[in-house]
């Protein structure tokens, strides 16, 4: 089965085309001017999936030396996400569906990371603990099959990624901040300074905005203004703020390992690309005896692949999608199939 995933939900405008479970095409267009504003700009999003959503899909056709005709199965990401660039590719699928007669699926987002590592060759095996990290979410999930999806905890502020955005931010470094914040923590002193690791009540819940706003009192106290911080002060501070991120995360994944009988361990999305985070739950894999899969740096981000691959999964179950679809902001209603 030849399956057309198209992703659009924030800065990244992905078109990829799997045959089976092999990916013949996986392009990633992003819109690296945002970083000019400090973060994503809603209506410049909408504009530039708009200009490449076209030639994007064909040239993953071409590189996969396919034809319209030739597509099973479209896909495409419905929510969560920014509505305006939702709307692109939603149509953009949609239409094509509908002129090619072909079955559609709308896919949610957090789903298409969830089982992103089932791109990979060796793939996660169920019952399954995921830790979703991305910009806009931070889950704790119990994943028994593909229809099956338990959540253990959620962040009740920020999401990791946004964490770090915003610490970045404050640090001067830049958008996207994560990529930027592992960089300075390379030659950053980790243990320069002990910011605090919230723990919750709710078990499995993360909480990130006590975080953040100790690293502002803390440049606050110690600076007068951020272009006072020697870079050797901002590189501590990167690296301290992310090992505080990385505690905070394997420390809910390795309460669920003790409660929750598992065969695999998976971590996926945006912040999954955090090599401090990859090493840390690669050894806490190994400290359970688990499988660990995660993906590649391609599949952590946002990317049609997974996409492609989450719809095909939902297809196979019997469902089919309405050309009436309609995107969504938020998770809302839309959650997560627990049945
Ligand atoms: O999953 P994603 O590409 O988009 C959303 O669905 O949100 O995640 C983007 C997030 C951004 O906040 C970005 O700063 C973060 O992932 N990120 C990282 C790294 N690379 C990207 N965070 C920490 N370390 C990284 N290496
Ligand atoms: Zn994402």
């Amino acid at each position: 089965m030849i399956v057309l995933g198209i992703e659009s939900s924030c800065d990244e405008t992905s078109a990829a085309i799997l045959s089976g479970n092999n990916i013949l095409s996986n392009l990633i267009s992003s819109q690296d001017f945002h970083a000019d504003y400090g973060g994503v700009v809603p209506e410049l999003s909408s504009r530039a999936h708009l200009q490449i959503i076209k030639p994007l899909v064909d040239k993953a056709l071409k590189e996969s030396n396919l034809n319209c005709a030739d597509i099973d199965l479209i896909t495409a990401t419905a929510g969560p996400g920014l509505i305006g660039a939702l709307l692109v590719g939603l149509t953009y699928a949609k239409g094509l569906a509908f002129s090619l007669n072909k079955p559609f699926i709308a896919v949610n987002h957090i789903e298409g990371h969830i089982f992103s590592g089932f791109l990979m060759e060796d793939k996660p095996e169920f019952p399954l603990l995921t830790l979703v990290v991305s910009g806009g979410h931070t889950l704790l999930l119990y994943v028994k099959s593909f229809m099956e999806i338990q959540q253990l905890g959620t962040t009740v502020d920020d999401a990791t990624g946004e964490a770090f955005d915003k610490v970045s931010k404050m640090l001067s470094f830049g958008y996207p901040g994560g990529p930027k914040i592992q960089n300075a923590s390379k030659i950053g002193d980790e243990d320069k300074i002990k910011f605090p690791v919230a723990v919750l009540k709710k078990p499995y819940n993360f909480s990130f905005s006590g975080l953040k706003t100790s690293v502002l009192r803390y440049i606050q106290k110690n600076f007068s203004n951020v272009n006072d911080i020697p870079e050797k002060e901002k590189n501590d501070i990167a690296a301290s703020f992310q090992k505080a991120v990385v505690i905070a995360l394997m420390q809910n994944t390795e309460r669920a390992l003790h409660n929750y009988d598992v065969k695999s361990i998976s971590l996926v999305g945006g912040v999954a690309a955090n090599a401090k985070l990859r090493n840390e739950i690669t050894i806490l894999s190994k400290k359970y005896g688990k499988k660990i899969i995660i993906p590649s740096l391609e599949f952590c981000g946002d990317n049609a692949a997974m996409i492609a691959l989450r719809g095909k999964s939902l297809f196979e179950s019997g469902r089919q999608d309405s050309l009436n679809a309609k995107p969504y902001p938020s998770l809302g209603e839309n959650y997560f199939h627990t049945s």
